[in-house]
Order: C-alpha cells, then structure tokens, then sequence
C-alpha cells in the first residue's frame, strides 16, 4: 500500500534501466525500504542498476522484459505481482530511434510503433487487471510532449507516445472507480542516454527533475504532469498554431 505520506512499499519498473524509471525509484527508496522489480531486457546495466539499489537498501527482483515479445507481457506481470501487492508500477521504456529512416523503413517504423504504443497498451491493461483485483496502486507512464503536438521532425516516435498517453490517460477514467490511480507524465527535452548526442532543446531538465515532479504529482494525486511545468502553457499555445506555420517553426 502507499503509506500515509504518499510513498509505495512495492515498484515495478517496466523499462529497467530506464535513466528517468531508475530516477522515480531511487527518488522513493530515499524515503523508505522499497521492494522493486526491475523488467527489463537482460544487459550489464540492468546489474547495475539492480546493485545500485540494492545499496540504497531496496529488496530488487529482475524480470526479463522485451516489450516486442508481445506472448511475454502477461508472464512479466505474473512473475512481478508473485513477490506480492505492487503498489507502484512506472511504464519507462520507449525507444526513440532514429526519425529519418523511421518513416522510410518498415522494419524501423514497426518497432517504434510495437514498443512506444503496443506494448504500453497491452502492459496497462495486463496491470489494471491486477490493480482492480488487489484493490489500489498507481501507474506512472512516461509519455511525451512530443505526443501533445506531432510534429515533422519525430512523427513516428511522436505519433506513439500520442497513441500511449491518450491511452493511459482513458485508463485512468476507467480504473478511477476501482481506487486505482494513472498519473501521466509529458516530460520535454531529459537529458538522459536516450537524447545522448543531441542538442538540448529549451526548458531541458535532468532525470531527476522528473523523478521529483512524478513523486510529488502521485502524492498529489495528479493525472498529468508536465515538466518542467511551463511546457503546459507552452505546447497549449503551440497546439493551436495553424499547421502552414507551425511548420516553419524551427523545431
Ligand atoms: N529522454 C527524454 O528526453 C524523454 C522525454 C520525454 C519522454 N521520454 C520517455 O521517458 C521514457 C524513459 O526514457 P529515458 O529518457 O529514461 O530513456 P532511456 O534511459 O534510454 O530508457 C529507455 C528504456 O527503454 C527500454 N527499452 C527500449 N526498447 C525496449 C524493448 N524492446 N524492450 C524492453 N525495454 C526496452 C530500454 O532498455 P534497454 O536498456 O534494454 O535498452 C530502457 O530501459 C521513455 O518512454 C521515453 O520515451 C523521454
């Protein structure tokens, strides 16, 4: 259960060595013993993350996770929810390859489309399964600004996390009566290993800004979450901006 100050017991991170999902998690393990399970493909870096919070004094199970092996998504949850309740599940995988030869090969298209909105579609509904039978728990997904307005130069990632928050965002109306939460996140521009190499775009922030702003939305009970907070009244303004202009935009 989520204590009285707001803070899980139990996390499942789907997207394991995520830079912004191990962020949240260790933003929580700060404030007290934390059960987590890390799904995520098997790799040196799931290890070490896994030891880092193990320092941090968390109990850690890792559950081998590839979101383009559709078949696997229910025994994920299965062997997540084995340990117990999960109180706390983060969404956080994404991939956001490369946008040029996304929408000009197939095979590339596909997996931006089967990992950013097929697979969180078919793990948010494997969790809600689970959460309405145990009664409570939160669902964190990672969306995107870059789903709010999509736009020419990452249509394809874009056009996935659009897919994934209008999703996740349905479902927190449909599990509202069964006292289970959905918080969506639309960070801008993280620094983090997915944007490595990239020019930072204005109102960047770090992986722990968004950790800070997810653990006080969940507390909060929000459903969305910009961050940083002024993107919200920027991308509000840019979704109405009339496409003939919006395309000389320099972004
Ligand atoms: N960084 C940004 O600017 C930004 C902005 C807005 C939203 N987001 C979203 O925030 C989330 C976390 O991103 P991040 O910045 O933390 O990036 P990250 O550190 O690169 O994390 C991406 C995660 O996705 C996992 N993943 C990719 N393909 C997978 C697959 N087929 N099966 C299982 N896992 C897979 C990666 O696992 P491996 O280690 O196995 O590759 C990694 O754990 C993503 O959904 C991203 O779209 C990021």
């Amino acid at each position: 259960m989520i204590d009285a100050v707001g803070n899980p017991q139990s996390v499942l991170l789907l997207g394991g060595t995520s830079d912004i999902g191990l962020a949240i998690v260790q933003r929580y393990a700060r404030q007290r013993p934390l059960r987590v399970v890390l799904a995520a493909r098997p790799s040196a870096r799931l290890e070490a993350a896994a030891e880092r919070l193990m320092t941090l004094g968390c109990t850690v199970h890792s559950v081998p996770f590839d979101a383009r092996d559709p078949n696997g998504h229910q025994t994920v949850v299965d062997k997540a929810f084995a340990h117990g309740d999960i109180d706390l599940a983060v969404v956080a995988f994404g991939v956001l390859g490369d946008q040029e030869r996304a929408w000009q090969d197939v095979q590339v298209a596909r997996e931006l489309a089967e990992v950013n909105y097929v697979a969180p579609v078919s793990l948010g509904v494997l969790l809600a399964e689970r959460m309405r039978a145990q009664g409570h728990g939160s669902i964190v997904a990672l969306s995107s600004v870059a789903g709010e307005r999509v736009r020419r130069s990452n249509f394809v990632y874009g056009s996935g996390k659009a897919g994934m928050d209008g999703f996740f965002l349905g479902l927190g109306e449909a599990l509202r009566p069964h006292g289970v939460r959905v918080c969506v996140v639309r960070p801008g521009f993280v620094r983090t290993k997915m944007t490595d190499g990239l020019d930072a775009a204005p109102l960047s922030v770090t992986a722990e800004d968004v950790a800070t702003a997810v653990v006080e939305g969940v507390r909060a009970g929000k459903e969305l979450v910009w961050v940083p907070g002024p993107l919200r009244w920027v991308m509000s303004a840019l979704r109405h901006v009339p496409r003939a202009l919006f395309r000389r935009l320099p972004m």
